[in-house]
């Protein structure tokens, strides 16, 4: 970790208490002078940090930047084995982390400021501007069956809610999810999933990609006419919380996912329900012949799937799809 690193992790524990440069250089083993270059490097990247004679230095805002350190520490922790890259602008995380994962034969979390081609589902656009969202891939490479990775959108969907609640809401159960993979704060949608898998005909694995994306703040000049009413932000307004919201969400989604990977299936599961606003409910189902089906939502299967009740009284359940609640 540098100095400057370093740094900023011992203001961050003393939050809004100050401590001498000469504490700081023995914490961290440099000189008084290469504390104080630190402090100048941080508050050149938009640190508000005070320099009080006789007193010491004292953080007292933070700005949402994004650290690749912090989360390469964090998900190390977790165990998870994942090589972390930031970027300033890429074109999509999601052809990022497959290059990188090809190339270094190791799972990558790849994290990005802005997207220039961020894409949705179905050949959609996703809207990535700088410093707004949280736009971040996740790539593994597998000999496992595809199959064996069906539910991998809706536990994607069940961990980034569950992140937003844990970051953003002090863990009050707040967010909704909108089957398959949409997450949703006040009936807008603030969140989305694209996973993709890579296979060859030459080999036996395969490579599967998890890309999510967060709109975190709102954007400067809003959200593009087409999306106005239907996109929302975490903190919309213009409202930008202090601290490094988006590193957290990142963790939190990296821990999240890989717990649910790894065995704890009924708490996804239960997240996945509880938090499903369709439940219930009367929907319109896109079936892609030009033409739309109705029926009423009973519930979601083990597997992730929307039980339903169509008009005839025939019942169904849908795997994949795209559903919108009829309002009376
Ligand atoms: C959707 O809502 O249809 C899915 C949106 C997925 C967006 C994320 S942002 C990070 C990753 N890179 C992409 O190009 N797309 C996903």
């Amino acid at each position: 970790m540098k100095t400057k690193e370093k740094v900023l992790n011992i203001l961050k524990e003393i939050r809004g208490d100050f401590i001498s440069g000469q504490e700081i250089a023995e914490k961290v083993f440099v000189t008084r002078a290469a504390v104080w270059k630190a402090i100048k490097a941080l508050q050149d990247d938009g640190y508000d940090i005070d320099a009080v004679t006789n007193k010491g230095y004292r953080l007292k805002y933070e700005p949402d930047i994004i650290n690749e350190e912090t989360i390469q520490s964090a998900v190390n922790q977790g165990n998870t084995d994942l090589k972390v890259y930031h970027f300033n602008e890429v074109n999509s995380t999601n052809d990022t982390a497959l290059e990188l994962v090809k190339k270094h034969q190791r799972p990558v979390l790849v994290v990005a400021d802005s997207q220039i081609n961020g894409r949705g589902r179905r050949g959609r656009e996703f809207y990535s501007p700088l410093n707004t969202g949280l736009y971040m891939s996740i790539a593994f490479c597998t000999d496992k069956s595809i199959k064996e990775f069906k539910n991998i959108t809706a536990l994607a969907a069940s961990a980034t809610a569950l992140a937003i609640d844990e970051v953003v809401f002090d863990g009050n159960d707040t967010t909704k999810i909108k089957w398959v993979n949409d997450v949703f704060l006040d009936e807008c949608k603030v969140a989305g999933i694209l996973t993709e898998c890579y296979e060859t005909l030459e080999e036996d694995y395969k490579f599967i990609v998890i890309g999510i994306g967060i709109n975190v703040y709102s954007p400067e000049k809003d959200f593009p006419k087409e999306l106005k009413g239907i996109a929302g932000a975490l903190f919309s307004g213009g409202a930008s919380k202090d601290g490094d919201i988006r590193s957290q969400l990142c963790i939190a989604i990296v821990n999240n996912l890989f717990s649910f990977m790894e065995g704890a299936k009924e708490k996804c599961l239960s997240i996945y329900r509880n938090k499903s606003f369709l439940i219930g409910n009367y929907v319109k189902i896109n079936n892609y012949q030009g033409n739309y089906d109705y029926a009423h939502v009973e519930g979601i299967s083990d597997d992730y799937e929307l039980l339903v009740i169509y008009d005839n009284g025939k019942k169904g359940s849908l795997f994949a799809g795209e559903v919108s609640v009829v309002k009376y």
